[in-house]
């Protein structure tokens, strides 16, 4: 299978670069923003036409959630408009898309998990964006695979696990939110997951949840990963999310239930799957 992949050098794409390249099976092409630009509609239908590959996989994303909300207009076309503008030519070409989202498209008020029916109804911009996407590629093409996942951590890029640790190192106080449920989802698993959906499950095209099993707050995996790495002395302080000055509201609860794909592991497994790679314990 000829595959392409967009955003190669974020958390996510360089995870899954590694995963295909590793298994090797297919002729696989990967770009960064450098390379393409995806709100660029013409360098997109050129590039595609060019490489004229089978699948498409977007992982290029504008992911600062925060930032999000002053720069609407910007986000809502990287994350929304280019998607669509992705759909349509991958339908005139032939080509399958795949597309990641986000639990941000929930507003958080569900009591239990989200799953891959419920109706979306973001609360910031970030959420609005991607949900954009959502929308347009289910417009514009018939051959897609929308896979929500969440609280992304693994080796490739900055995540909450490595900001803990960082922040243990300086001893002062870590103040933590405790009011915010979700699921952690280790970006390894999540690309061995996206590969086998695209070589062996093989779905129909519709909306996927992958996400590592077990719900829980930041404040608890920070708990987690502090238990797991024996830092005794650090000073966990949980806080509720009103406390913290951001500027984009979270749901509280946005913990997805994956209940069409096989599941992945339970997120405690792969955070010490992750900590044995970074030589940590
Ligand atoms: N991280 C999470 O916790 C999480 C959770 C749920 C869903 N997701 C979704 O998963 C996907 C991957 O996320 P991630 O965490 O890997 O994000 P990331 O680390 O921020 O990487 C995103 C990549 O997209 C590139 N990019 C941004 N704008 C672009 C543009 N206009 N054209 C081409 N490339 C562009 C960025 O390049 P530059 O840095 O050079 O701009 C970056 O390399 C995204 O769709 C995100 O919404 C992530």
């Amino acid at each position: 299978m000829k595959i392409l992949l967009l955003g190669k050098n974020g958390l996510l794409g360089r995870e899954i670069e590694h995963a295909f390249a590793n298994k090797g099976h297919d002729e696989f092409f990967a770009l960064n923003h450098a390379d393409l630009d995806i709100t660029n509609r013409d360098a997109l239908f050129l590039t595609l036409k060019d490489l004229n590959p089978d699948h498409v996989i977007n992982a290029a994303a504008f992911t600062f959630v925060d930032e999000c909300e002053i720069k609407k207009e910007f986000v809502m076309n990287v994350n929304g408009k280019s998607n669509g503008h992705l759909a349509e030519i991958c339908s005139e070409l032939g080509c399958h898309l795949t597309y990641f989202s986000t639990d941000y498209v929930f507003d958080g008020t569900k009591d239990g998990e989200y799953t891959e029916d419920d109706e979306p109804s973001p609360i910031n911009v970030y959420g609005a964006s991607k949900l954009l996407g959502e929308q347009l590629i289910q417009q514009k093409t018939d051959k897609f695979y929308i896979v929500r996942t969440s609280w992304l951590f693994g080796m490739h890029g900055r995540n909450f696990v490595t900001t803990m640790l960082d922040l243990a190192k300086k001893g002062e106080p870590i103040k933590v939110v405790d009011d915010q449920i979700g699921k952690p989802t280790y970006s390894h698993d999540l690309a061995g997951a996206v590969f086998d959906m695209i070589h062996d499950t093989v779905p129909p095209s519709g909306i996927y949840h992958l996400v590592n099993e077990h719900k829980t707050s930041w404040y608890h995996f920070a708990k987690k990963i502090f238990d797991a790495t024996n830092s005794n002395n650090v000073n966990l302080v949980r806080v509720s999310s009103d406390s913290l000055d951001r500027a984009a509201p979270r749901p509280q609860n946005s913990a997805l239930a994956n209940t069409k794909l096989p599941k992945l592991r339970t997120h405690q497994e792969a955070l010490n799957d992750y900590l044995h790679h970074l030589n940590i314990i």
